[in-house]
Order: C-alpha cells, then sequence, then structure tokens
C-alpha cells in the first residue's frame, strides 16, 4: 500500500502491476488526490476500482460526472465479453458468471467511455461499471471487488494479479507463523521484555498467544477493566488467558476511574477520546508497575494492528477520512520510549481467526465477535451511567445467550444490544410505564467495511424481546435495527 503521492521513480522496485484505489473525493474536487501518470506508462497492468476507475477516464480525457442517483449497496454486474478483440479485455472477468451480485458505493460515475477502451461490464445505473484499454492493460471498475458482499472479488483480484500481473500466490499460514515468531525473536533478542493490553477480543488474545509462544513470560498482558466491558467480561478473559493459554497476564480494575470521567457525556466522539485518553493513563500507569516489578527494562508495546487499521494511515493526507476515531494506545511510544511490535499488521480479521486456531486458542474465543475499545460506552446513546450500563450490558447478555442457544452466534458476525436514549409508553402488569427502548443490532460481514443485518425468524426476536422487558428492569420496549452499512454504520454511535 502506498500512497497516491508516491512518485514511481523513488521506489527502488518495479511493480508487476497496479491497483488504483477508491476514495471519498470526486476527481474533480480542487484538493483530490491524484496519482503519479507515470503509473500509465510503465507498462504493467492497472486496476482502478471505483474512484481508481474515475481516475485513469480523468487521465485519458474523459467526463466522470455526479451520477444522477447515488449508489450504495447491492447491484447486479452484467459482463460483456469481447471474443473477438484482444486477448486481455475478458481476463479481469474470466471464468467468472455473465450475471454478478456486486456491492457498489459511490456517488461520481463514468459519463462516456475514454478514448480506446471498451466496456466489459454494465449495470442498470452505471452504463461503463467496467472498463478496458483496448490495447493495453488498463482496467477500471466501478463496483468493490474488495469487499465481501461483492461473491465474485476474489476471483477478479486473483485473475488481476496471477494472469494479468503473473505474481505468485505462496503465502501461507504454516510459513507466516513460523517466520512471525523467528521475527519476534531476533527483533525482542534474548532478553528483551514486551508489555501488551489484552481485551479479550480475538486480535488482542492472537497477538498475545503468538508473543508468548515467542519469549515465554518475558511478555507482560494487562487488561484494563474500564467499567463499559461486557457482563462477566473480565473475570472469563482472566480465566481463559491465564489458565487456559498460560499468558503472563495482570488485571487491573479501573472501572470507577473511567466511569468518573464519562459523567454527564453525551457526544459519541467526546466518549472515544476519554476512554482512549484514561485507557493510556491506566495502562502507563500499570506497565511502569510492571517494569519495576519484573526488575528489567521493557522496551517493546504489543499491539493486535490489523491490516485494515494500516490501510485506514496510508493516505495521501495521513489517516484517511475519519469516520469515526478508534482507539489505540499509540501515545504511549512517546512517553515510554516504547517501540512498537505488531505481528498481525499484514492480516485481515479471518485470517487472524485462522490463526487463532493454529496457535490452539478455543474455538468460542476466536469466533467471539468484536467488541469495541469503548465498549458498552458506545452502545449506550446518551449519558453512561452504573445504571443505563446494568441495563444494556444484562440486555445484551440476553441477546447473546439466545442467539447462542439458536445455533446462530457463528452466522452473526457481530450482535449486540444498544439503549437508546428514548423513552416510551408500555403497559406492564396493568400499569402503564414510561420507560427505556432496547435496539438489537445483528450483522453478517467479513471485513467490516460493509455490512448486511442479519434476517432473524420473528418467532427469535419476539423470544429475545419478551425476556428483555420481563428480565430488564427500566426497558419496557425492544427493536430491532435493519440498516445496511453503508449507510448505517455497525455500531450506533
Ligand atoms: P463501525 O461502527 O465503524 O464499526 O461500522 C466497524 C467495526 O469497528 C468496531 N468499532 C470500534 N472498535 N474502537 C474499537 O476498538 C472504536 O471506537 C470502535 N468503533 C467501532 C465496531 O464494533 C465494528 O466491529
Amino acid at each position: 500500500m502506498l500512497p497516491c503521492t508516491q512518485k514511481l521513480a523513488d521506489l527502488s522496485w518495479k511493480p508487476k502491476g497496479v491497483i488504483l484505489s477508491g476514495s471519498p473525493y470526486s476527481v474533480y474536487d480542487a484538493d483530490a488526490p491524484h496519482v503519479d501518470p507515470t503509473v500509465f506508462e510503465i507498462e504493467v497492468p492497472v486496476l482502478g476500482v471505483c474512484y481508481g476507475l474515475q481516475e485513469i477516464a480523468w487521465n485519458h480525457g474523459k467526463d466522470v460526472s455526479a451520477g444522477n442517483r447515488k449508489e450504495y449497496g447491492h447491484a447486479i454486474l452484467s459482463v460483456a465479453r469481447h471474443t473477438d478483440a484482444p486477448s486481455h479485455i475478458d481476463v479481469l472477468f474470466s471464468g467468472l458468471a455473465d450475471e454478478l451480485e456486486v456491492w457498489m458505493s459511490h456517488g461520481d460515475r463514468l459519463r462516456a467511455l475514454p478514448m480506446d477502451f471498451v466496456t466489459i461490464a454494465t449495470t442498470p445505473n452505471a452504463p461503463f461499471a467496467g472498463i478496458a484499454h483496448a490495447q493495453k492493460k488498463l482496467y477500471g471498475i466501478q463496483f468493490h471487488p474488495e469487499v465481501t458482499h461483492t461473491s465474485c472479488g476474489k476471483a477478479l483480484i486473483e485473475n488481476f494479479a496471477v494472469k494479468l500481473c503473473q505474481c505468485k500466490q505462496n503465502w501461507t499460514m504454516e510459513r507466516f507463523v513460523d517466520t512471525e515468531i523467528d521475527r519476534i525473536r531476533k527483533v525482542v533478542g534474548a532478553t528483551g521484555q514486551v508489555i501488551g493490553a489484552v481485551s479479550g477480543g480475538v486480535d488482542s488474545t492472537v497477538a498475545a498467544k503468538l508473543m508468548h509462544e515467542a519469549i515465554g513470560d518475558r511478555f507482560h498482558a494487562i487488561l484494563v477493566d474500564n467499567g463499559v466491558m461486557r457482563l462477566n467480561e473480565c473475570k472469563t478473559v482472566h480465566k481463559t488467558l491465564t489458565e487456559g493459554l498460560g499468558i503472563n497476564l495482570t488485571v487491573v480494575d479501573a472501572s470507577e476511574e473511567f466511569l468518573g470521567k464519562l459523567k454527564g457525556v453525551e457526544d459519541p466522539e467526546k466518549k472515544r477520546k476519554i476512554i482512549g485518553n484514561t485507557f493510556i493513563e491506566v495502562f502507563q500507569r500499570e506497565s511502569e508497575r510492571v517494569m519495576r516489578e519484573s526488575g528489567g527494562a521493557v522496551d517493546f508495546l504489543l499491539q493486535g494492528t490489523l491490516y485494515p487499521d494500516v490501510i485506514e494511515s496510508i493516505s495521501f493526507k495521513g489517516p484517511s477520512a475519519t469516520i469515526k476515531t478508534h482507539h489505540n494506545v499509540g501515545g504511549l511510544l512517546e512517553n515510554m520510549k516504547l517501540k512498537l511490535i505488531e505481528p498481525l499488521r499484514e492480516l485481515f480479521k479471518d485470517e487472524v481467526r485462522v490463526l487463532g486456531t493454529k496457535l490452539g486458542i478455543p474455538e468460542d474465543l476466536v469466533w467471539r465477535h468484536p467488541f469495541p475499545g469503548p465498549g458498552i460506552a458506545i452502545r449506550i446513546l446518551g449519558e453512561v451511567t452504573p445504571g443505563q450500563v446494568a441495563i444494556a450490558r444484562k440486555a445484551d447478555h440476553i441477546f447473546i445467550e439466545e442467539i447462542k442457544a439458536a445455533g446462530l452466534y457463528r452466522k452473526i458476525s457481530q450482535a449486540y444490544a444498544a439503549l437508546l436514549p428514548v423513552r416510551a409508553v408500555g403497559v406492564m402488569g396493568d400499569k402503564r410505564v414510561y420507560d427505556q427502548v432496547i435496539a438489537l443490532r445483528a450483522v453478517e460481514t467479513t471485513d467490516y467495511m460493509t455490512a448486511d443485518w442479519f434476517d432473524f425468524d420473528g418467532r427469535f426476536l419476539r423470544k429475545v424481546a419478551g425476556r428483555i422487558v420481563n428480565e430488564v428492569d427500566g426497558v419496557c420496549r425492544v427493536v430491532y435495527d435493519v440498516t445496511q452499512k453503508p449507510p448505517g454504520t455497525i455500531e450506533l454511535q
């Protein structure tokens, strides 16, 4: 991944191909990012995705225009084959069906074909959803092949990388484990120590286990109880990581400190900042204690950074369009003079799960739904108080318990209950009540960049709603969120 400001002349290697990514900009914006035009001259295959397609057209003198209808979500793509034309034109869609379900997310679309290009795919709303140059291996597609909702996306990228760019497919998880353990040992050295936060989620647990495999008890894990974790979370995580996985773990109860600072705060980004900053303070304090007690200097900080976070930070203006501020412990590096170690930085979530299984991490942890760092705080819309936390936790616990009992947990990528900042009228036990509303959210996705809501059976929802209003004091209504991402995000805040 390189930012578009990269000049090809400054690279010490020659790419086998170039993929131009999407972007929230329009190519006509005054400050729009533009790629070094030499990518079109070095005679390697180029694939432009969404904005990348528009960038190709813009570089070849053609009109891109605002679509008369913005397009987000599923679309049916019809592939146009050119059997009589030069053979490279059909390679992108070779082996794929003539009609494909793809995921669109764009405002601009191509209005006319650039000179020497042919159409290789269309949708009802995008007459140039796929284009190819008649002589050169230049391709543009309006849809996103990199998201899981484009089911043919992987095959299309494979066609581009393997058939058109002649890249080799030689990456395996076995090789990854061995080389990463070796690399960690070399970087940390024979006596170096590493510290890292764990959350009970799959990423930090897998990173911690890998580190433990590499350097044993010279890795110190810290779990901070921020008061907005799930029901019984800390106890369960402690048991699994210490007894089950042998990781050297300290649990710090800082719940009062966090909840104290969250008092009166309603704005989601403020909540994130408070939790992120407090986390850094607590973690720093505890790390210093661990360093004193372990008797040796700690030089490294472990982070379970995944490739999507890396993508976020490689942009021509620094981190790409901030949609939500995801907290991390980056601030620690400057204060504590720690060097960062990120063994998962080249992996996506599904690959982390495969790695976790290889490392012997229990199935239910490997397949755990992700849980955001700011926890239940961003699932309580409005002020986060201990009372609201208790309600949200209990409702969430019931929902997840029922999902597991129905055998649906693995089918759903992420599910939770959120507490809405509204009250509604109900009748309970012949009495009028004016109580709170729980929103249930359950989505299917693998990359978390796009998501579809999970289509529960009505009887299931009725059962969950019945249990929540009966078992959780203060709640008289339950609603189910049926919004896709985009435009909705997975979390409500
Ligand atoms: P959104 O809501 O952006 O969520 O569609 C995508 C994924 O990111 C998680 N998420 C967060 N994780 N800190 C985190 O560690 C955060 O502030 C945060 N916000 C969202 C979300 O749970 C989903 O898995």
